[in-house]
């Protein structure tokens, strides 16, 4: 049966034994070798609808057809770098082990400027506008002078806007494609101001401005931590820092850049650097201010239901319940989206 060229979500829908063919975005790739010596080749593809992972065996074929020729080439020594390339795959769907298996039987280098990388670049689903202007009106919102302008030096005198609103938040877990950093942090803010107004109505007032001040901010140490392409990677720093240090590094660069007051740089500094909320998750110290335990709940709520969201999306449609997610230490569960 063959199927024609198709998004990765279409081919991520079909049945075993199936062809088909897609276009995408080499995101990741390394050569292994099976129990036999015989080596292949772990190739990941993205993009707009999702992500792919398959293996190309010995057998498999690879060609350039940039310039409109085609020719068959070594992967190996092709001569140039084939992650961030665009590539045409032909490919079968077998099984292994009980999982589908994609195997990427031809693999085309395709004309770049035609198939341009990025538009194969997964980006938040929600629009670049849409985030700016609400991350805008959530720093408008602030009543304290001193904590919206240092905000508003942050990203904007010290352009940490046009890193910060394209940065992925993650590298594959929740929020990894451009623009999530933004629509992570927006969401959290929003998130936590309403959890917050519930407890000012029941007489336990939380201050707003340090609120979302912290919500804005918790994150910001990702864009030391993370190479955003082609597909986001951690780097070294990101590896052996981590980028709640290195997100607190940067918040007490600006506050001292900015003069902010201690008691306002402490408060702010707390929600950065307690915000995993548990010490064995990065955390050296524990929420210990209302702000603090609002930011950090709201965050593990927001990476969990845009990591759901994303295993729920790439399930195959004859399973209601994933694969064991050792990250989280639990499966997940389609619930009532399966009706
Ligand atoms: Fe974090
Ligand atoms: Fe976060």
């Amino acid at each position: 049966m063959k199927q024609i060229s198709m998004n990765i979500k279409s081919v991520k829908q079909l049945p075993k034994n199936f062809d088909f063919q897609t276009v995408g975005m080499i995101t990741r790739l390394s050569t292994r070798t099976d129990r036999n010596g015989n080596m292949f080749w772990d190739i990941g593809i993205g993009d707009q609808s999702g992500d792919l992972e398959g293996k190309a065996w010995g057998n498999s074929s690879w060609y350039n057809t940039q310039g409109g020729d085609k020719f068959m080439i070594d992967p190996e020594n092709c001569g140039f770098k084939l992650e961030g390339m665009t590539v045409g795959i032909v490919g079968h769907i077998g099984d292994f082990r009980d999982q589908l298996q994609y195997n990427f039987n031809e693999i085309y280098i395709l004309d770049q400027n035609k198939y341009p990388p990025k538009n194969y670049t997964k980006r938040s689903p929600l629009s670049q506008e849409f985030l700016e202007q609400t991350f805008k009106n959530l720093i408008a919102e602030i009543s304290n002078e001193e904590i919206k302008n240092f905000l508003n030096a942050v990203f904007f005198k010290h352009n940490l806007w046009e890193k910060y609103s394209t940065w992925p938040a993650a590298v594959l877990l929740h929020h990894a494609y451009s623009g999530g950093l933004l629509e992570h942090s927006v969401s959290v803010a929003i998130g936590a101001k309403d959890l917050a107004k519930h407890y000012d109505d029941f007489k336990n007032p939380v201050n707003m401005d340090i609120l979302v001040a912290g919500a804005l901010l918790h994150d910001i140490g990702k864009i030391e931590a993370y190479n955003p392409s082609p597909a986001p990677s951690v780097n070294v720093a990101g590896n052996v820092i981590e980028h709640i240090f290195l997100g607190y590094g940067m918040f007490m660069k600006f506050a001292q850049l900015e003069n902010l007051s201690e008691n306002i740089k402490l408060a702010i500094a707390h929600i950065i650097i307690s915000h995993h909320g548990r010490k064995e998750f990065g955390s050296p110290v524990l929420p210990g201010t209302p702000e603090a335990f609002i930011v950090s709940a709201v965050d593990d709520v927001d990476f969990k239901m845009s990591f759901w969201k994303n295993q729920i999306e790439n399930l195959s449609p004859q399973n209601d319940v994933t694969e064991f997610q050792s990250l989280i230490e639990r499966r997940l569960w389609r619930g009532t989206s399966a009706q």
